[in-house]
């Protein structure tokens, strides 16, 4: 255990987990402290270098949507260790979400259940947030997404449309348990339709965050939407958001599961994706994923990047750093050169998708 979990973590938890959100912000915030006492963070091993949908990544461990919504300090989770983050969710109209309590911490498992409903600040305060960071976000070469979604496919498009100019490429979140309205994008024609929309706009990169396989309905489900993105060249899946479950602390009885519990599905539909997909399309492993040995298995599993949220909450601000170095580790053991060589994937190669050769 590193000294957050010993020593900060017990404080940090006495919080209601969205003070302890705002808290952790409001630290993020200070850029300078944090610069100072991240800056060897930066010198990520060379050999974990990843390339996929026509992005270089430093490293292949992300931060999944939902911990930055805002866009406000993408800079200082950057300068973290992750080879790349994913701002938002963003909705084009600013909403406040669902009402509170929305957040759950399940400690003994180191999970968290919520059903925040997309609160956002909406796209043109994202967008301000993301105009601030420009020049500090380009500068260390590591990518920087956003995540949107709308409750119309006129909404999606917008705030794509706002916000693709401002990073290097966006996610398109489909698959929030806790929004009603956003599941009708989980019917595959109007999938179709809307990818369909939105590669006829795009200059980036563009990604699809999938609602996860655990049950028959919800897997023949993930199979047909998985088929949509193949047909649409999308140029990434993330796989996937979190599990559907009754939870009655919270003030809508039910909402999403996230940690190490859904880490098992998490390899088994990246598996999936992967050999549905084949190998010109990027794969993100999202859920569950804690330490250098569950990235390493969603990478021989299929996936080039990893995406994390709950590990961070639970493991602190050296979560990323944690699973470079244990990656590192791995390489000096096996002697391998590269990330790629030791997950038995071909990055580097020329593999990406074709599309993005023109688009990037
Ligand atoms: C508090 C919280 C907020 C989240 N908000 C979003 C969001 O806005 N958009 C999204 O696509 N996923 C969101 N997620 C899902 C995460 O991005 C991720 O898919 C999920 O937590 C599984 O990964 P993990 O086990 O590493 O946390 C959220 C998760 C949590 C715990």
């Amino acid at each position: 255990m590193g000294a957050y979990e010993t020593f900060l973590r017990p404080l940090v938890f006495t919080l209601e987990p969205e003070r302890a959100q705002a808290l952790a912000e409001w630290g993020l915030r200070r850029r300078r402290l944090w610069r100072f006492l991240t800056w060897h963070y930066d010198r990520t091993d060379p050999r974990l270098r990843v390339q996929a949908a026509g992005l270089d990544f430093p490293s292949p461990v992300g931060l999944a949507a939902g911990y930055d919504k805002q866009c406000s300090v993408l800079d200082s989770l950057l300068a973290l260790g992750f080879g790349y983050v994913v701002g938002g969710t963003v909705l084009k109209d600013p909403r406040p979400g669902n009402p509170k309590p929305r957040v759950l911490r399940l400690t003994r498992e180191r999970a968290l259940v919520n059903a925040l409903g997309f609160p956002s600040v909406g796209m043109e305060a994202a967008a301000a947030s993301l105009e601030r960071l420009r020049g500090r976000l380009s500068a260390p070469g590591k990518p920087a997404l956003v995540s949107v979604a709308g409750l119309t496919q006129e909404d999606f498009l917008e705030c794509h449309a706002r916000l693709e100019p401002l990073v290097d490429g966006v996610e398109l979140n489909i698959s929030s348990p806790n929004t009603r309205g956003l599941r009708v994008f989980q019917e595959p024609e109007t999938l179709a339709r809307l990818l369909a929309a939105v590669n006829a706009q795009r200059r980036k990169p563009l990604f699809v965050k999938l609602p996860p396989s655990h049950d028959p309905p919800s897997h023949d489900l993930f199979l047909s939407l998985l088929r949509v993105c193949k047909a649409q060249a999308v140029s990434g899946l993330t796989v996937a958001n979190t599990r559907p479950v009754e939870a009655p602390a919270l003030a809508m009885g039910r909402g999403g599961l996230s940690g190490p519990p859904l880490l098992a599905d998490t390899l088994r539909m990246v598996t999936e994706a992967r050999a549905e997909v084949g190998q010109g399309m990027a794969i993100n492993a999202c859920g569950g994923i804690a330490t250098a040995e569950d990235a390493l298995r969603a990478l021989r599993a299929g996936a080039d990047t990893v995406q994390l949220l709950t590990a961070l909450v639970y493991q602190g601000p050296s979560v990323a750093r944690r699973i470079n170095r244990g990656l590192a580790r791995m390489l000096d053991e096996t002697g391998r050169a590269s990330l790629g060589e030791m997950a038995g994937r071909g990055w580097g190669r020329g593999d990406r998708n074709d599309r993005e050769a023109d688009l990037v």
